[in-house]
């Protein structure tokens, strides 16, 4: 039996490219890695070591360049490179943002925001299909961290995912994070959040640090910004764990792209995501066990 089906889906870390050498080396003791496959695609030796540590830990997929939210549709080819590499280490989860970051074949850095009204629901609807068919798996949806809104949106954002899953069966990835960082931005009631969210649908969460900078627009007050360069602050563990008493315990990644720390860093805050998840259900056990 391989080992990586002997293990737990607790909470995970991001396989980076610094930390690949050191992982195949040590073998860290983690439930799982995340990878952004544009991060291997044109990297043969990356992909290589990839594929030797698909067979010892279960990997997570998640897509940065699969626009689904682009207008001009989903990149084909890349679906297809995709798919291979997804063929390659046979996922535990596949999962991409709600947001447009490609144009008519132009590849852009940053997950940009959509407005929630019918169009943009069908157009979605259309491209998470084509995903999933061309994957050959179901996708996770993740929900954006957020710095302003659309006057023409006409839903709010957790009533827009539960449409997009409604109508095409995908599942959601919970950005615990970016549900506290776009609630401060917007204006919105995180808890609520959360509540409002289609339980069923929730396959994954992940758990990133963002940094406060001065928002422009608004002297005085603070923008969260989703930078994924530091630890997780205390607010979103503290929504994570009325997360996971609301969901049950799910796979939760540490989310860490930039600065990134030694490897020691990201499991220290593994652990204390699987700390934080197994005292967060603690009660419901024990009551559970008293019946
Ligand atoms: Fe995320």
């Amino acid at each position: 039996m391989r080992l990586k089906q002997r293990r737990s889906h607790g909470a995970g870390v991001g396989l980076r490219l610094p930390h690949i050498a050191e992982v195949v080396a040590t073998r860290p003791p983690i439930g799982w890695f995340e990878i952004h496959p544009e991060n291997f695609l044109a990297n043969p030796h990356a992909t290589e070591l990839l594929s030797e540590l698909s067979q010892h830990y279960p990997i997570s997929v998640h897509t940065v360049g699969v626009s689904i939210g682009s207008a001009s549709g989903i990149d084909r080819s890349h679906l297809k490179r995709v798919r291979a590499l997804i063929d390659m280490v046979d996922p535990i989860l596949v999962s991409g943002h709600l947001a447009w970051s490609t144009h008519a074949g132009d590849y852009l850095n940053d997950l940009l925001p959509l407005p929630y009204d019918e169009e943009a629901l069908q157009l979605l609807a259309a491209h998470i299909h084509e995903v999933q068919e061309g994957l050959g798996r179901p996708y996770l949806v993740e929900n954006p961290s957020s710095y302003v809104g659309f006057g023409t949106s006409t839903m709010n954002e957790v009533d827009f995912l539960g449409e997009l899953v409604r109508l095409t069966g995908c599942q959601l990835l919970c950005d615990v994070s970016n549900v506290h960082l776009s609630a401060h931005n917007m204006g919105y009631d995180a808890y609520q959040y959360i509540d409002g969210l289609p339980a069923d649908a929730i396959g994954e969460l992940h758990l990133g640090g963002f940094t406060y900078e001065e928002d422009e627009a608004n002297p005085g007050a603070e923008l969260l910004v989703d930078t994924h360069a530091t630890v997780v602050a205390e607010p979103a563990w503290d929504l994570y764990a009325y997360a996971i008493r609301r969901f049950g315990p799910k796979p939760t990644l540490i989310e860490w792209d930039n600065d990134i720390p030694p490897l020691a860093i990201l499991l220290g805050e593994a652990a204390r995501a699987d700390e934080v998840a197994a005292q967060a259900i603690a009660p419901e056990a024990r009551r559970a066990a008293a019946r």
